[in-house]
Formats: structure tokens, C-alpha cells, sequence
């Protein structure tokens, strides 16, 4: 019997996604769970969804299923309370549920919209030349430079470190701390497995208390100094509020943003005969963009649990039950895209949901296209002959999942 013709159950594929080998390339495992139907489920008790319309309309459904928030957490995660990372997590607004999600993302939202993020120009586009330079540097000699390490954390950590009011002398240092958070996002079997992120977040969370203490009293021109007044003009902003909300933003548009840049950058050296497009056409550039964020998705998993009984396209669900939305499948899925397994920058009406839909929608996606539109051209002409020198290997994670280092030569 071919390998091809074995019917692997739900579980068992779960189990290999969740090997290092299966992170490593996940997305046969995607189309062995497709086998299964859009949804598939163990005995009704957990939902694996791989269908794009499944998918969608779960994001947007928040009256019946759930982020992962406090009251989530006490039924999937006992004694969560005695870790700092998900005690801070859970205060973010990615990790709440409405009233205190509309609360959070009402207060937070409006510096990141459409006309804001335009403002942020002339802050990219100072990034993207800065970043240039430093990799030129790094990797003048000719030997291999990680593209990670010194130019996707880089760019990404000085936009939003820019943003925040993060000292530049700061950034560096924070590398290790923001992986080991994003760690916490992973399917948790022990939660001794969340000591690092503990620690990180913790170490994380005094730093912004000092920080909002320095702004507190100096104001300067970033987003912080503007939230520590707005919050203490209408009082319905604690700095416990601001600390949690000031880190996830600080992880959220590094680590994600790191991974999707390193991952669009490693797309367009394999098809070196669209370099003079993405060179020379801006909006060649961004069908380029939409199609890496399908095709290889920085967030690859996205968690629900119901909130209540409530029937999911022919099933019905119970409440407490959990759905885990595979996005990245979900970009791939033929009944949604035509030639789904093709890498295609002129793919008509691309929408993937590597950005989520619905109340939780990327708040940085405006910013986070911004970003990558502004370097890669500019990167493909600083370094024409830029070749990758292995094919990379990626970190031992899936739901944040992204290149743990990408060698590449400048030529
Ligand atoms: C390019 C890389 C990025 C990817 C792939 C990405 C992905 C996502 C996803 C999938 C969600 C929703 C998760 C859910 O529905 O449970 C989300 C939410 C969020 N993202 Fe991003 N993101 C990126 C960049 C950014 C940037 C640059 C920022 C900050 C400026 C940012 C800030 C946020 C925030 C604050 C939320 C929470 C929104 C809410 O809960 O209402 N992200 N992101």
C-alpha cells in the first residue's frame, strides 16, 4: 500500500504537526486533515477546521466562540494563574472577549488606522535604509549572513520599538524575550513547558513599568506618551492595562512581522526571474505580498472554544468545546483558491486568513504591508546578486511559526 492511501485519524496527524519534523514542513499534514472534510472532529469533543469558509466565518463569529481569555483558560488550562505569561496574556485585548476586547482595541485601535498608518511613512521608509546599511556591513566580506538575526528582527523591532518609545539601544536585547513569549501560543501539553515565557514576560513587564514611569514624566512624540495621557484623562485605562497591551504590540509586530518578511524575502530568491517586477512595480509587489501570506503564513493556528451549543455547518458543537482553526490550511483550500499548492503573485481576489477576519483582525495590517512594500524592492536593488545559502530551518513552533535562521549571501 502507498503512503498516499493510508487514512490517518485526526489525532494522529495533530501528532505528527506537533513533531519538530512536522513544524518543519506541516503543510502535507494540512492536506492528509482535508481528507477528513472541512471539519474534522475526535468524537465531537475538538474540532480541526481546514476549510476557508469554515475558517472565515469561525473568526466571525464572537458571540459564540471565544479567544482565549481568563474564563477560557480556567477550563483548558488549570493553574494558569501561576504563570506570569498567561496572567499578562489574558490582560492583552488579543486574549479577551467583548465587553473588555471592545474596551481595549476601542482605546488602542485608532493609531493604527489606514490615514495614522500613512503618517508612519517617513519612520518605515528611515528603517528600511538603516537596515540596508546594517546588512550591507554584516555581510560584506562574503560570507553567509542570517537574514533573521540581522535584518528581518531588525526592521521589524525598529518600526514598532520607533512607535513605542523603545530606545534603539534597547531593541536588540529584546530578541530572546519575545521568542520565548510567543512560546506560550503553543499547543501546551505541561505547563512546566511555559517556564521561559514566564520569565520573559515578567522581565518584559518591568521594563514597560519603568518605561511608563520615565514617559509619565517626559513626555516625548510616541504612541506610548499619547496613551499614558489619554488614560489618565478618562480613567478607564489602568498602566496594568497599558503594560499588557504595550507588550503585546511589541510582540505581536515583531515576531510575526520577522517571520512573514524572512518568509517573503526566501519566496522571492527562489523565483529570481521577478526581481525586475518587483523591482520596478509597486503593484506587482503587493500581489506578491498577499500571495507569501498565504502561501507560507507567519500564524499558521488560531484558537476558539464555544461559548455555547450552537450547530457549525451541519455539526452540532457543545459548549466548552474546542476549535482549532488551521488557518494556513485554510489558505489552501481548493474549494476557495484555484491551484491552491501553486505560488501565484497574480492570483485574482487573494484573501487569505493569515490576519484573521472579524473583532480580533490584525490590528497592524495596514502597517505591516506598509513595512514589507517599502524594503523589498529596495532590497532586491541594493543587492542584485542575493542568493539564499541553505535552505534554512524553522523554529520548533506552529502557531507562531517562522524561519529560526535563513542564510543568505549578498553576491
Ligand atoms: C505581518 C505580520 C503579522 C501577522 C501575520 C499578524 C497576524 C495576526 C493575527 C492572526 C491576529 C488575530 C489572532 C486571532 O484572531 O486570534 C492578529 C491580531 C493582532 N495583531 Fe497582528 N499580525 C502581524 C503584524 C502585526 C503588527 C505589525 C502589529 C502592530 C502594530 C500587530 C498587532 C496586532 C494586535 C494588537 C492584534 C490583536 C487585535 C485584537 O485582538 O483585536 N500585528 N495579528
Amino acid at each position: 500500500m502507498s503512503q498516499v492511501s493510508v487514512l490517518r485519524e485526526p489525532l494522529d496527524i495533530i501528532g505528527h504537526l506537533l513533531s519538530f519534523e512536522g513544524k518543519q514542513d506541516p503543510y502535507p499534514l494540512y492536506e492528509q486533515m482535508r481528507v477528513h472534510g472541512p471539519v474534522a472532529d475526535v468524537a465531537g469533543a475538538h474540532f480541526f477546521v481546514t476549510g476557508y469558509a469554515e475558517c472565515a466565518w469561525a473568526l466571525r463569529a464572537s458571540d459564540v466562540l471565544l479567544s482565549t481569555d481568563a474564563g477560557v483558560q480556567d477550563l483548558r488550562l488549570p493553574g494558569w494563574r501561576e504563570h506570569a505569561s498567561w496572567v499578562w496574556l489574558t490582560r492583552n485585548m488579543l486574549f479577551s472577549n467583548d465587553p473588555q476586547h471592545a474596551r481595549l482595541r476601542r482605546f488602542f485601535g485608532n493609531a493604527f488606522s489606514a490615514q495614522r498608518v500613512q503618517a508612519m511613512r517617513g519612520l518605515v521608509e528611515h528603517q528600511a535604509e538603516a537596515v540596508l546599511d546594517h546588512l550591507a556591513a554584516a555581510g560584506a566580506d562574503g560570507a553567509p549572513v542570517d537574514l533573521v538575526a540581522e535584518f528581518s528582527y531588525r526592521y521589524a523591532i525598529g518600526i514598532i520599538g520607533g512607535l513605542l518609545g523603545v530606545p534603539a539601544a534597547d531593541q536588540p536585547g529584546m530578541r530572546s524575550a519575545i521568542g520565548d513569549i510567543t512560546l506560550a501560543l503553543e499547543p501546551i501539553g505541561d505547563p512546566a513547558v511555559l517556564a521561559p515565557g514566564d520569565a520573559a514576560m515578567s522581565r518584559l513587564a518591568e521594563y514597560f513599568h519603568a518605561l511608563l514611569a520615565r514617559l509619565r514624566a517626559e513626555p516625548g512624540p510616541d504612541m506610548t506618551s499619547a496613551w499614558i495621557k489619554a488614560a489618565d484623562e478618562s480613567g478607564d485605562v489602568t498602566d496594568e492595562d497599558l503594560v499588557a497591551n504595550l507588550m503585546l504590540l511589541l510582540v505581536a509586530a515583531t515576531e510575526a512581522p520577522q517571520d512573514l518578511l524572512s518568509n517573503t524575502v526566501r519566496l522571492a530568491l527562489e523565483h529570481p526571474h521577478l526581481h525586475d517586477r518587483l523591482r520596478a512595480d509597486p503593484e506587482f509587489v503587493a500581489g506578491f505580498l498577499e500571495e507569501s501570506y498565504r502561501f507560507d503564513p507567519a500564524v499558521q493556528v488560531l484558537n476558539r472554544v464555544a461559548a455555547t451549543d450552537f450547530e457549525f455547518f451541519g455539526r452540532a458543537v457543545t459548549a466548552g468545546t474546542p476549535l482549532t482553526l488551521l488557518i494556513a490550511a485554510a489558505n489552501r483550500d481548493p474549494a476557495r483558491f484555484p491551484d491552491p499548492l501553486v505560488f501565484d503573485p497574480a492570483r485574482a481576489e487573494n484573501q487569505p486568513l493569515t490576519m484573521s477576519a472579524g473583532s480580533h483582525y490584525c490590528l497592524g495590517a495596514a502597517l505591516a504591508r506598509m513595512s514589507v512594500t517599502a524594503v523589498l524592492p529596495e532590497l532586491l536593488r541594493r543587492f542584485p546578486g542575493m542568493t539564499l545559502a541553505g535552505p534554512g530551518t524553522f523554529r520548533d513552533q506552529i502557531v507562531q511559526r517562522g524561519h529560526a535562521e535563513l542564510p543568505v549571501v549578498l553576491g
